[in-house]
């Protein structure tokens, strides 16, 4: 696979300063050195540059930073479209704001290559926030919403072609705000808490999400949280939210969508290296990738138990 690096320092999302620092610290803790280790080839385009922010008007006082989200969105979109005529573009962010961008970049170029868009949100927030919604005013918390095409984004771009609920799969939740809470009832989404990974494990409820993505021959959008991951393993985060996935049940995930073979473009989202612990988060995002992009204990088929 020819994997095109992106680096999204976008920091904008939210309050707490650090996640611009991602991209590095992926670059770092050896991201293109573990794909080339796996025999794909790598391209690092560089860091996106989003063009200047311009003043709009927005109704919700406690939205913050829109216009640059706006600037970033406009930017991330044209360079994961573009990134997708050429290979596997893996996004290097950056808070999670960056996916309103990514997402619709994944979008445009399904569009045009006439296959449904399918998106796998892993993450311990389902980010359905509108910008009307929004208590917080952490737009990181709205790409879901955005990929729907709810209404409430304003003064923002349309988003290009609205991802339908049923294309869109959620592992890890465990922290819906009420208005979230709502937006999810009101639509077709799968949404795979703790509760139901708890009860059923990762394997079945991934299958059968993969299972819709090879029928419909769709295209398939990765975005992985670092919070998704219990913070006892990964710490570099601003939202830490305890009961996360385990180290075994993140590799897991991974492995499974390597054999599916299926992924088309991959978010990494919410490092804060400011955070981290010796880069040992930056390091199992990178392990992470390892696993997704093909790397296994075993490389040919041995007899287990
Ligand atoms: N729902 C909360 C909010 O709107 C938390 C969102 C966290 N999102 C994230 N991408 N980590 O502020
Ligand atoms: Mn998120
Ligand atoms: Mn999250």
């Amino acid at each position: 696979t020819h994997c095109i690096l992106l680096g999204a320092p976008i920091d904008e999302g939210q309050r707490r300063p650090g996640c611009l620092m991602g991209p590095a610290a992926y670059r770092v803790a050896g991201l293109a050195q573990t794909l080339t280790a796996l025999n794909h080839s790598v391209e690092d385009r560089g860091d996106v540059i989003p063009g200047p922010a311009r003043p709009v008007a927005c109704t919700n006082p406690a939205v913050h930073h829109l216009p640059e989200v706006i600037a970033w969105t406009d930017a991330l979109r044209t360079a994961v479209a573009e990134a997708l005529d050429d290979g596997l573009p893996i996004i290097m962010g950056g808070d999670h704001a960056l996916a309103l961008g990514t997402v619709a970049g994944a979008a445009v170029h399904a569009e045009r290559a006439g296959r449904p868009l399918f998106v796998l949100w892993l993450d311990a927030h389902s980010d359905i926030h509108t910008v009307r919604t929004t208590t917080s005013g952490n737009l990181h918390g709205t790409p879901i919403a955005y990929a729907l095409g709810l209404p409430g984004f304003d003064p923002c771009p349309p988003f290009p072609h609205p991802v339908p609920g049923a294309n869109i799969c959620m592992f890890g939740i465990r922290s819906v705000d009420p208005a979230e809470h709502a937006a999810l009832l009101a639509i077709d989404i799968t949404v795979n808490d703790m509760r139901v990974l708890d009860e059923h494990g990762i394997v079945a409820p991934l299958r059968a999400f993969l299972d819709r993505v090879e029928a419909e021959n769709g295209m398939l959008h990765v975005s992985l949280d670092v919070d998704f991951l219990d913070p006892s393993i990964a710490p570099a985060v601003g939202t830490t939210v305890p009961g996360g996935a385990t180290f075994r049940e993140a590799h897991l995930v991974m492995e499974l969508l390597h054999e599916s073979g299926l992924v088309t473009s991959l978010d990494l989202v919410e490092l804060n290296p400011f955070l981290d612990d010796r880069g040992r988060t930056a390091k199992l995002m990178v392990d992470l990738v390892g696993s997704l992009m093909g790397r296994k204990v075993f490389d040919r088929p041995t007899r287990s138990f």
